[in-house]
C-alpha cells in the first residue's frame, strides 16, 4: 500500500478539534483508495511554549523536512503568549524554511451555503506569497526617549521572489479560466509595488492566452463584494493576500469554509496545509467549530501527495453534506456530525 509521511500539528484551540475531524475523513479516505497517511503529532503549540520556552525545538525544522507533507491546525493563544511570539515561533519560520512560496486559498460557495452577498457564482482562487515582503520581519523600534520612539517595519520584495509568485498565478490562471488579477497599491507604495507592476508586466510576456488586470488593493476590496463573480485568480502580496483570504472567507459564508495550502513549488521541502482560520479562542473547546475549511485543506494535500481520486471525493463529500444543508450555518450542527456526515457521504 502507498504511505505518505505526514507530520501533524495540531496547535491550539480549535486547531485540535479541526485537524481531528480532518485525520478521520482522510483516513476513510486512505481505506477507500488504497494509501495509508503515516503520522507522527508534534504537540507544539503556546501549550508547548509555556512548559518549554520554546514554540518548536531547536530541531523542529530539520524534523518537519523528512515528511511529505505537513498539517497544522491553527496556532496562537493570545491570552498566554502573544501572538507575536507564537505565530513567530511556529507556522511564519515553517513557510519561509521549506520555500512555501504559494499559498493556494479557494473563495466559492459550497452548495446549500448562503453567502452575504446576492452574488452566487464566484469561483475566485486567491494566489498569496507567503514568503517575504510585509512579512519579512526586517525592521526595529529605536528608543530616543518615548516621545520621539519609531518603530518601521520594512516590506521586502526580491525580484526572484515576485516572479516566482506571478509566474505561479499565470499558471493557475492558464490551467482555469484564463484571467489573472495582480492586486498592488502602487499608486501609495513608489518601490515595492511599482516593481510588482513591472514584474507582472514582464512576465505577461510570456503568457499570451492569459488576460492581465492590474488593481489597486482597496478596489480589489469593494470588487470583491460587489462583482465577485468577474474575478479568476487573484495574485498578492503577503499581507494584501491575507486579507484578501479572510474577505474571500466571508463572502463564502464564513471562515469556517475558507481552505488554504502553503505550497513549495519545486518540492525541496514539505508543502503544508491549514485551514485560513486561527485557533478561534471564543469557541475553542466547544465542539461548534466548523471543520469544512480544514477537510478542505485537507483534500489539496491529498491532491498534492498525488492522491487526486481521493481529494475528488473528499470535496465531493463535503459538498454532498452542504447541499443537505448539514454545516452550512453556524450553530446548526455541531464539528462532530458535520464531520461523521462527511466521512459517511465519502463511505456512500
Ligand atoms: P480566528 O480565525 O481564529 O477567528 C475569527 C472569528 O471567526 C472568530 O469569531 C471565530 O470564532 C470564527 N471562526 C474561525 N474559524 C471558525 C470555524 N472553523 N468555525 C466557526 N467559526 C470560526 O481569528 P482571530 O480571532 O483573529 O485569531 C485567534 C488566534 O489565532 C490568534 O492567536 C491569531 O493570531 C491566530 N491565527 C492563527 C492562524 C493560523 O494558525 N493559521 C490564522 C489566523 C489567526
Ligand atoms: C493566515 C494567518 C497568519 C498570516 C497569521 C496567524 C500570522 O492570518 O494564515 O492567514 O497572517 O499569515
Ligand atoms: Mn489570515
Amino acid at each position: 500500500m502507498k504511505t505518505h509521511k505526514l507530520a501533524l500539528i495540531p496547535g491550539d484551540g480549535i486547531g485540535v478539534d479541526v485537524t481531528d475531524a480532518t485525520m478521520e475523513v482522510l483516513a476513510a479516505a486512505g481505506t477507500q483508495f488504497g494509501f495509508a497517511l503515516e503520522t507522527e503529532t508534534f504537540p507544539w503549540s503556546c501549550e508547548y511554549y509555556l512548559q518549554t520556552g520554546a514554540m518548536m525545538p531547536e530541531d523542529g525544522i530539520e524534523t518537519l523536512g523528512g515528511f511529505d507533507a505537513i498539517y497544522l491546525g491553527a496556532v496562537g493563544w493570545p491570552a498566554t503568549v502573544p501572538d507575536s511570539v507564537s505565530l513567530h515561533g511556529l507556522l511564519l519560520p515553517i513557510r519561509k524554511a521549506f520555500n512555501q512560496y504559494a499559498n493556494i486559498r479557494p473563495h466559492r460557495l459550497l452548495p446549500g451555503v448562503e453567502g452575504p452577498l446576492k452574488a452566487e457564482g464566484f469561483d475566485i482562487l486567491c494566489i498569496r506569497e507567503n514568503t517575504e515582503g510585509e512579512y519579512s520581519g526586517a525592521g526595529g523600534r529605536v528608543h530616543q526617549g518615548k516621545d520621539n520612539e519609531v518603530a518601521t517595519e520594512v516590506a521586502i520584495f526580491t525580484r526572484k521572489g515576485v516572479e516566482r509568485i506571478i509566474r505561479f498565478g499565470f499558471e493557475q490562471a492558464r490551467a482555469r479560466r484564463g484571467h489573472l488579477t495582480s492586486v498592488t497599491k502602487s499608486n501609495a507604495q513608489k518601490y515595492s509595488m511599482v516593481f510588482w507592476d513591472e514584474v507582472t508586466k514582464e512576465i505577461a510576456a510570456e503568457y499570451p492566452d492569459v488576460t492581465v488586470s492590474h488593481m489597486h488593493i482597496d478596489a480589489m476590496a469593494a470588487k470583491m463584494v460587489m462583482a465577485p463573480e468577474s474575478l479568476d485568480v487573484i495574485v498578492a502580496s503577503n499581507l494584501f493576500g491575507d486579507i484578501l483570504t479572510d474577505l474571500g472567507a466571508a463572502i463564502q459564508g464564513g471562515l469556517g469554509f475558507a481552505a488554504s495550502a502553503n505550497i513549495c513549488p519545486d518540492r525541496s521541502g514539505p508543502s503544508m496545509f491549514e485551514p485560513v482560520h486561527g485557533s478561534a479562542p471564543d469557541i475553542a473547546g466547544k465542539n461548534i467549530a466548523n471543520p469544512i475549511a480544514a477537510i478542505w485543506s485537507g483534500a489539496m494535500m491529498l491532491e498534492h501527495l498525488g492522491e487526486g481520486e481521493a481529494a475528488a471525493a473528499v470535496l465531493a463529500a463535503i459538498e454532498a453534506v452542504t447541499a443537505q444543508g448539514i454545516g452550512t450555518r453556524p450553530g446548526k450542527s455541531t464539528t462532530d456530525e458535520i464531520t461523521a456526515a462527511i466521512k459517511a457521504a465519502l463511505e456512500k
